[in-house]
C-alpha cells in the first residue's frame, strides 16, 4: 500500500458500529464541512506538501517515524467522541484503555504493579519523574532545606537541565565514557561532593543513541541512596529485540530495578506525536499529586488520570491509537513489533559496516541501537565540518535526507577522523533508522549517500583547490 491511501471500508465500518452506540439519542445536527471547509482542507493539503518525506525510507535522519495505519485510524475514530483523559467525567472509555496500555508498558519493563500514565511528551513524562524525585528526596531530608541535584550524562537530552531550572533543583553533568555512556568514576566522585536527588540513565541518547550503564548505576544508588530515572523516551522499547549487543542487553536487564521510566510512543511506539508516558515502580508516589477539584471527579470513585498527572486535559484520542496500536502489535518479545526493532538495529548496523569500510567517511561509534554517527575525514575539524554539511545538502538534492549533529572531540577520539582540531566540535552527519522499511532500502541509501559523498568532495575541492 501507499502511504497515502485513504482509511477505506475497515474505517467506515468501525465508525458505523461507533455510531450506533449513540442510536436511542433524538437526532441532532452537527456543522457540515461547507465550500469554505473544503477550500481549507485543499489548502492544508497544499500547504502540507512543503515537508520533508519524514514517511518515506529515504528520509533517514532525524528522530521521526510514521504512525502505524491503526494508531492514525484508531485516532481519527476517537476523534468522533473527542474524549478528555483528565477525569472520567470526560473520556470514560479512553481513560480505562490508557490504564490499560499504560500496564502493558509496565508489564514489558517488568513491574506487576506501577503507577503512571500517558502525557504530551518525553519533556513532559521527564518533567514529573524529576519532579517526583525533588518530592521525594525533601520528604526524606532531616531539616531540608537542601536541594538534591539532578545528574545526567553530558548525552542526556537538554531537558533535564532545564527542567531542573524549572523546578529549582540544582544539575549537575556528568561526563561521558568512550562509549559515549555515563562515566561512573566521575559520577561517583560527584555523589562524594553533592546530594544528589535524582540519577537520570539515559536509554538510547537523542545524538547517538548510547545506552548509559545500568548495572553499575545501580551499585552506586545501593551506596548512595538517589533515585534512578531511566530516560528511555527514544530507546525504551528495545528490550524487546532480540539483537541487542550483550553489554547493551544488560543495561536493559536491570530497567525492572529503576524508580522511574519514561518512553516516547511517539517515537518508537509508532504513534503519532502527542503520546509521551512515564511510569513509576512504587505506586505510593501518588501522594505527591494529591489535590482537591470543585469541579472534576464526580462520576466515580474509580482512579481519574488527572489525579495522577500533572497536566489536566488530555487527548483521549492519543491513548485510544497506543491501545489499539499495542492490540493489534503486542509489546512482547518475538512479536511483530519486537521484530520491527530488530530490522531498525539490523539496518543501523549495516550502515555502520558500509562506513567503517568507506576511503571518506568515518563511524565514530558502532551503534548500540539504530542510531548511526559518521565523520567526514579532513586535514582539520573545520574542513571535515564544512564537508559534512555539504554532503548532507548533496544528499537531499538526491532525495536522502540525513541529519547533521555537532559532535565534541572526545567523541571522536577513537574514530580519529581529523588532522587538526582547530575547532572545538566536529559537526558530523547522522541517521536515525526508525523504519523497519530501512533494513530493505539500505543499498539504496548507501549507494545515494556515496553520491552525494562524490558530488561534495568534487565540488568542495573545485571551489578550494587542496594547497
Ligand atoms: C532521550 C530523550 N529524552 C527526552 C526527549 C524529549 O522528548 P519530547 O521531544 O517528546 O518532549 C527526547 C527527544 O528527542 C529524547 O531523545
Amino acid at each position: 500500500l501507499s502511504y497515502f491511501e485513504p482509511f477505506g471500508v475497515p474505517f467506515d465500518v468501525a465508525l458505523a458500529e461507533l455510531g450506533s452506540a449513540f442510536e436511542s439519542l433524538p437526532q441532532a445536527t452537527a456543522d457540515a464541512l461547507g465550500e469554505d471547509g473544503v477550500e481549507a482542507l485543499q489548502a492544508v493539503a497544499q500547504r502540507m506538501g512543503d515537508n520533508y518525506p519524514y514517511h518515506h525510507p529515504l528520509y533517514i535522519g532525524q528522530m521521526l517515524k510514521p504512525p502505524h495505519p491503526v494508531a492514525r485510524q484508531a485516532y481519527a475514530l476517537a476523534q468522533y467522541i473527542n474524549p478528555n483523559n483528565h477525569a472520567l467525567d470526560g473520556g470514560r472509555a479512553s481513560s480505562r484503555m490508557e490504564k490499560e496500555a499504560v500496564a502493558q508498558i509496565a508489564v514489558m519493563i517488568g513491574w506487576d504493579t506501577h503507577l503512571g500514565h500517558l502525557c504530551g511528551g518525553g519533556t513532559m513524562a521527564n518533567f514529573e519523574a524529576l519532579w517526583v524525585g525533588r518530592e521525594e528526596f525533601a520528604s526524606r531530608a532531616e531539616g531540608g532545606h537542601e536541594a538534591g541535584a539532578v545528574v545526567a550524562s553530558a548525552a542526556a537530552h537538554y531537558t533535564h537541565q532545564r527542567l531542573s531550572a524549572v523546578l529549582g533543583v540544582p544539575f549537575a553533568q556528568v561526563p561521558l565514557d568512550s562509549a559515549g555512556g555515563m562515566d561512573v568514576t566521575a559520577l561517583r566522585s560527584l555523589l562524594d561532593q553533592q546530594a544528589v536527588a535524582t540519577v537520570v540513565a539515559t536509554l538510547g541518547s537523542t545524538a547517538m543513541g548510547a545506552v548509559d550503564p545500568l548495572p553499575q548505576l545501580l551499585a552506586l544508588r545501593e551506596e548512595y541512596g538517589f533515585r534512578l530515572h531511566v530516560d528511555g523516551a527514544y530507546g525504551g522499547y528495545f528490550g524487546l529485540s532480540a539483537k541487542l549487543a550483550p553489554a547493551v542487553r544488560d543495561a536493559y536487564e536491570c530497567v525492572s530495578q529503576a524508580d522511574s521510566f519514561v518512553v516516547d510512543p511517539h517515537k518508537h511506539g509508532l504513534q503519532p506525536y502527542g503520546c509521551g508516558c512515564v511510569i513509576f515502580r512504587d505506586p505510593a508516589v501518588g501522594r505527591h499529586y494529591q489535590h482537591d477539584s470543585p469541579y472534576t471527579y464526580f462520576s466515580s470513585d474509580e482512579l481519574h488520570l488527572g489525579e495522577i498527572s500533572l497536566e489536566c486535559s488530555r487527548a483521549g484520542a492519543a491513548a485510544v491509537a497506543l491501545w489499539a496500536t499495542q492490540r493489534a502489535l503486542p509489546l512482547v518479545p518475538g512479536g511483530d513489533f519486537a521484530s520491527g526493532l530488530d530490522h531498525c538495529l539490523l539496518a543501523a548496523r549495516r550502515l555502520h559496516t558500509h562506513l567503517s569500510r568507506h576511503a571518506t567517511l568515518v563511524p565514530l561509534q558502532e551503534p548500540a541501537l539504530d542510531i548511526v554517527v559518521w565523520a567526514v575525514r579532513g586535514p582539520s575539524a573545520t574542513v571535515s565540518s564544512a564537508l559534512a554539511q555539504e554532503i548532507f545538502e548533496e544528499a537531499a538534492r538526491l532525495d536522502l535526507h540525513l541529519a547533521v549533529v555537532s559532535m565534541p572531540q572526545t567523541l571522536c577520539v577513537e574514530a580519529d577522523p581529523v588532522g587538526e582540531w582547530d575547532a572545538p566540535v566536529l559537526v558530523c552527519l547522522r541517521a536515525c533508522a526508525m523504519k523497519p522499511q530501512h533494513l530493505a532500502w539500505l543499498n539504496e541509501v548507501t549507494d545515494r549517500l556515496d553520491r552525494a559523498v562524490d558530488a561534495a568532495l568534487a565540488r568542495h575541492y573545485s571551489e578550494r583547490p587542496p594547497s
